[in-house]
């Protein structure tokens, strides 16, 4: 199992390349089984979770070509529409290959997510809205397995804002007979990018972006290309670690356009934010303020940021309340960070972090993606060696993470 060995210190000057959204590539792939014809998308991330969704389709039978960040799909002939649980465990999202199975075979079997580190995660509205569309669900032995002649355009209304429901939903109800509204939809940039490339497939999309879509059935889909959005998470990861360590960094191939919450919470923590063209530059104060937040759906302080946030009010000065509304259990970077000596509350769904002074290098462990990029920034900052076990969370969602950090001026290693 390798670990991250990190010496902390050392502020972080230079610049880094931002590379393709990991969530809006998953939901991206998936959607080359919509149609028989090839699909190929720019600006793919290499992320473990990436490699595993294009495992997972070549084991379906789609025929799978990547070059580099190059990837193209063809989905025109599969032999096995399941997503069996061994895949599925190891990566939540396959079930993102649910929407568009039942949508252009008529039959699909998915393996039931199971939980994860942050919660219960549980996938009811996905099947809810296959429901209504007419699909036959049931769920035995831990599979999915939908069934329809033909999916029916319909009016869907999610219980809460999902991300990947409103994504299967959208993606299935391409291929619907006539009109499906999609109400309380999730308005994540990665929802519009993924209706961008259903567009240019052919799909009638309107509404993406905000929290009615509405889709147009039409009888088949043909082949696009598409280049992937940056990964705004990753950028706000960067930027945080930059904000951190008292750093002055530049960020190539990103955009401020989809992190406005984010960075104003840098701006009110003191840090310089230049915008550019493509690329965003921050400038780090002397001493950061701590700055309270409260995830929510976007446009709203999005969740995937909470920990690297966490991390930074354990090094400014005063008090942050930290607010986690999305998730159950999304705090267990807190206990880890106490490990490095910060001071950290925890009271149900909020955490009170009070700044209170250097942190100390310590051994701690990974739990979850995001969980991990909080301990790397944390490590970073403090004071001696920080070893971070478990860091497979991290190759998930983090593409070279040692490599961009060392080119700007980290002493980070990678042991096992
Ligand atoms: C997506 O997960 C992201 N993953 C997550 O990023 C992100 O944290 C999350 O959205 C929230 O923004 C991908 O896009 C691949 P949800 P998703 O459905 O779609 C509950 C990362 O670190 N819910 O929006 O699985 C659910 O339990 C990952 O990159 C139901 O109850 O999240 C949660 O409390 C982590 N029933 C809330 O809704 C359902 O059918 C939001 O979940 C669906 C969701």
């Amino acid at each position: 199992m390798d670990k991250l060995l990190i010496e902390g210190g050392y502020a972080l000057n230079g610049e880094a390349a931002i590379s393709g959204a990991k969530n809006a590539a998953l939901p991206l792939l998936c959607a080359a089984l919509l149609t028989r014809e090839p699909v190929t998308f720019h600006n793919v991330p290499a992320l473990n979770d990436i490699a595993t969704m294009l495992k997972l389709l070549a084991q379906m039978g789609v025929k799978v070509e990547q070059d580099g960040e190059r990837v193209t799909l063809q989905a025109d002939a599969l032999d096995n529409p399941v997503a069996t649980y061994e895949m599925v465990k190891t990566m939540r999202a396959s079930i993102l290959v649910l929407g568009p199975l039942v949508a252009r075979f008529g039959d699909a079997k998915v393996s039931l997510p199971g939980g994860c580190a942050i919660g219960a995660r549980p996938v009811d509205q996905h099947i809810k809205g296959l429901q209504a569309m007419g699909a036959e669900v049931t769920v035995e032995h831990g599979y999915v397995h939908a069934k329809v002649p033909k999916l029916k355009g319909a009016r869907l209304f999610t219980d809460m804002v999902t991300v990947t429901g409103t994504e299967n939903l959208m993606m299935a109800a391409c291929l619907a007979d006539g009109d499906t509204v999609i109400e309380n939809a999730a308005r994540e940039p990665e929802v519009v990018d993924l209706a961008n490339c259903l567009v240019a497939m052919g799909a009638q999309i309107s509404g993406a972006g905000t929290d009615v879509i509405r889709i147009r059935g039409v009888t088949s889909l043909h082949g696009a290309t598409h280049s992937i959005m940056p990964d705004r998470i990753e950028t706000g990861t960067y930027l945080c670690a930059a904000a951190a360590t008292g750093g002055n960094i530049r960020l190539t191939r990103t955009s401020t356009s989809y992190l406005d919450v984010v960075i104003d919470k840098l701006l009110d923590a003191g840090c310089d934010v230049m915008q550019e063209r493509d690329a965003i530059r921050l400038k780090a104060p002397a001493k950061l303020k701590a700055v309270s937040i409260r995830t929510a759906p976007y446009p709203a302080f999005p969740t995937d940021m909470q920990a690297q946030f966490m991390a930074i009010n354990a090094v400014a000065e005063g008090t942050a309340v930290i607010r986690e509304t999305i998730f159950e259990n999304r705090f267990m970077h807190a206990v880890e960070l106490t490990r490095l000596g910060a001071k950290i509350a925890i009271d149900g769904n909020t955490a009170i972090v009070t700044g209170n002074g250097p942190l100390q290098g310590a051994t701690v462990m990974a739990t979850d993606l995001r969980a991990s990029a909080s301990l790397v920034i944390a490590g970073l900052v403090a004071q001696g060696e920080t070893l971070i076990e478990r860091i497979y969370h991290l190759d998930r969602g983090y593409e070279k993470l040692e490599q961009k950090l060392n080119a700007l001026g980290a002493r980070v290693k990678r042991v096992n």
